[in-house]
């Protein structure tokens, strides 16, 4: 949710630390801070709103040192201003910590700190966080390593935190449970980020720290990692494959337009290798193992947030339809409440893009605990839930850096058919003419997406016309429901005007009221599938006056007597009509938000990886 950046070693800190800050600005971006140390002195800069504010805001300010911590918030507990901001600094000053996650019990913890005669500046659990820490120092007489570790034995919740001392200008602490952190191993020098964008020019050899570990850095020795019960851990340090290229806007005005146009290759990079050119096998290395498990499995439950649980849902439409496997999808945050009925038969595949969504993890756990297998499908390489589950397949779409997820989704979709029509194949419950044709199909999808992204104008055209609409309807049916729930949620994230996506045939069943002559109605209305019921449902906007901009088939005649704007795209399998058809929905909101003067890549209130609850 927030952005992480520590550095210590030989540079100085404060150019890396604000460059850092700005990568990881897609996590967080209404205010933020660094803390620099110098000889005896910390100088700690906080300021409400983007990275580039603390920058003018430091611009007079001593900035010198070569360590320091930075933190980029998204607030949870108070709002966005300059106190609430990180780092926040203990009572006496000596300590400043950043902080990513949620303190639970941060209430009763302040209450007994108070009582102590601590006094508290801000709103902010984290602040309690640094106060506790100071208070354990103080009172067990420990050095800062014992001390943060007998603090978070204390507290409840999630974080990723660093923790530097006033006069210790070599080393600084640094613990993680439940949100990401990094760490970069550089000459002399380390890194410390909430994922390794901030760090790559630097170094590509890394530690990703466990769950409930603790890290002592200094500049000139080796890691030293404990566990919260004390004991000692070994560093795993593994070589990156990021690279800057990929976490830069090469000529594009935004991330999120970047991302759009990056899908042919996106859709290449996750189909490379698991087709085999000859004989058209696939093979999912990840899942290699667990391929039986997943045939005979009672069931797959699906779980995810947001966009990605918008792919499960595809993913749904393909294991039932092709691989007849029985499937649930569920929101993540409602199923690890919900007390619900797992046990070893069943497989629980979780869907991430960044591999880090808080109630992702969370529902992995509970079903880990209920004897389920685990799978997941993750863009973020590394990250927590390949950590967490026994097998699973990355999307390798490449850093996804825009808020609003566009080709990760795509990739999501490509990973979920991969893995459908491989058990379609196994289980004998598709032909093999069936097996190829949609192998045959899956290879042109870029070339498809290709077409569609040459439509660019024609959308910007089509969004010009309805960029005043205060409401949007998005319908589809068969496979193209969850693109119209996806499509939805796309327009509403970037440019604040509210849509429902709706299966077309349940329009009738209450949305259809709010239909007017003002109403954009976006239906997507592909040869494919339901082509005539969509049709009928077309017709009964149409009849109450609504204004349609329809997703068609090239060559169709019908809709487009129909409806008020068309957009065409290329024939192909009704299964892999969502990877299409959800091109010009993207494009569309991309367009309409931007003509709104809405920030596409962050939008107010979003953060891009979501680590609390
Ligand atoms: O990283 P994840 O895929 O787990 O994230 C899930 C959602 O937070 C994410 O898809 C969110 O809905 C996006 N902003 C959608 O564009």
């Amino acid at each position: 949710m927030c952005g992480i950046v520590a550095y210590v070693g030989h540079k100085e800190a404060y150019p890396i630390i604000i460059k850092g800050l700005k990568r990881l600005e897609y996590r967080g971006y209404d205010s933020s801070g660094v803390s620099i140390g110098d000889e005896d002195n910390i100088s700690l800069l906080k300021q409400k709103g983007k990275v580039s504010d603390l920058e003018d805001y430091a611009i007079d300010k001593n900035t010198k040192g070569s360590i320091g911590i930075g933190h980029t918030r998204w607030a949870t507990h108070g709002i966005p201003n300059q106190i609430n901001s990180h780092p926040h600094n203990s009572g006496d000053g000596k300590l400043s910590l950043i902080h990513n996650g949620i303190i639970e019990n941060y209430d009763s913890l302040k209450q007994v700190l108070i009582e102590k005669g601590h006094i508290f500046k801000s709103d902010t659990d984290t602040e309690v966080l640094v106060h506790l820490i100071e208070e354990i120092k103080n009172h067990e007489q420990v050095g800062l390593f014992e001390a943060v570790r007998l603090a978070l034995n204390e507290v409840v919740g999630a974080y990723a935190i660093v923790v530097m001392e006033k006069g210790v200008n070599n080393e600084f602490i640094a613990a993680r449970k439940g949100s990401p952190l990094v760490i970069g191993i550089g000459d002399g020098e380390y890194f410390v980020a909430s994922d390794a964008s901030p760090f790559i020019e630097y170094t590509k050899n890394v530690v990703y720290l466990e769950e409930g570990e603790i890290v002592k850095i200094h500049k000139d020795k080796m890691l030293e990692i404990i566990s919260l019960t004390n004991s000692t851990k070994t560093p795993y340090i593994q070589e990156l494959e990021l690279t800057l290229e990929s976490i830069e806007r090469e000529g594009f005005d935004s991330f999120m337009l970047k991302e759009i146009f990056e899908q042919p290759k996106s859709v290449i990079d996750t189909l490379r290798g698991r087709i085999s050119p000859k004989t058209k096998k696939i093979t999912l290395g990840g899942i290699l193992d667990y391929e039986q498990k997943i045939m005979n499995a009672n069931r797959i439950i699906i779980v995810a947030c947001g966009t990605s649980w918008h792919a499960g849902l595809i993913g749904e439409y393909l294991f039932e339809d092709l691989a007849r496997i029985s499937v649930e999808v569920e929101y993540a945050s409602e199923f690890r409440y919900r007390n619900p009925i797992i046990n070893e038969k069943d497989v629980v595949l979780a869907i991430s893009q960044s591999g880090e969504t808080a109630d992702s993890l969370a529902a992995l756990e509970l079903a880990k605990e209920k004897g389920a297998t685990l799978l997941g499908i993750c863009n973020v390489v590394g990250s927590s839930i390949p950590r967490l589950t026994h097998a699973g397949s990355y999307t390798h779409a490449g850093p996804e850096i825009g808020v609003a997820s566009t080709k990760a989704f795509s990739t999501q979709i490509i990973v979920l058919t991969l893995m459908a029509v491989k058990m379609a194949h196994k289980k004998g419950s598709i032909t093999m003419s069936k097996y190829h044709e949609i192998i045959n199909e899956l290879e042109l999808i870029p070339e498809k997406i290709e077409k569609i992204l040459k439509k660019n104008d024609e959308i910007e055209k089509i969004a010009a016309k309805f960029k005043d609409a205060t409401n949007f309807l998005y319908l589809g049916r068969g496979y193209n429901f969850p693109v119209a729930l996806e499509g939805a949620l796309k327009l509403k994230e970037i440019s604040y005007i509210h849509a429902e996506g709706y299966p077309a045939a349940e329009m009738k069943h209450g949305p259809i009221a709010l239909i007017d002559d003002e109403m954009p109605i976006v239906v997507i209305a592909t040869k494919k599938g339901n082509y005539d019921k969509v049709v009928s449902n077309i017709q009964e906007v149409k009849a109450r006056g609504g204004r349609l901009i329809a997703i068609v088939t090239e060559g169709d005649k019908t809709v487009k007597e129909l409806a008020d704007d068309c957009i065409e795209i290329p024939s192909c399998l009704e299964q892999l009509t969502p990877l299409l058809t959800n091109i010009p929905l993207q494009l569309l909101s991309y367009h309409i938000a931007l003509m709104r003067g809405c920030n596409v890549d962050m939008p107010r209130n979003l953060a891009k990886s979501v680590t609390v609850e």
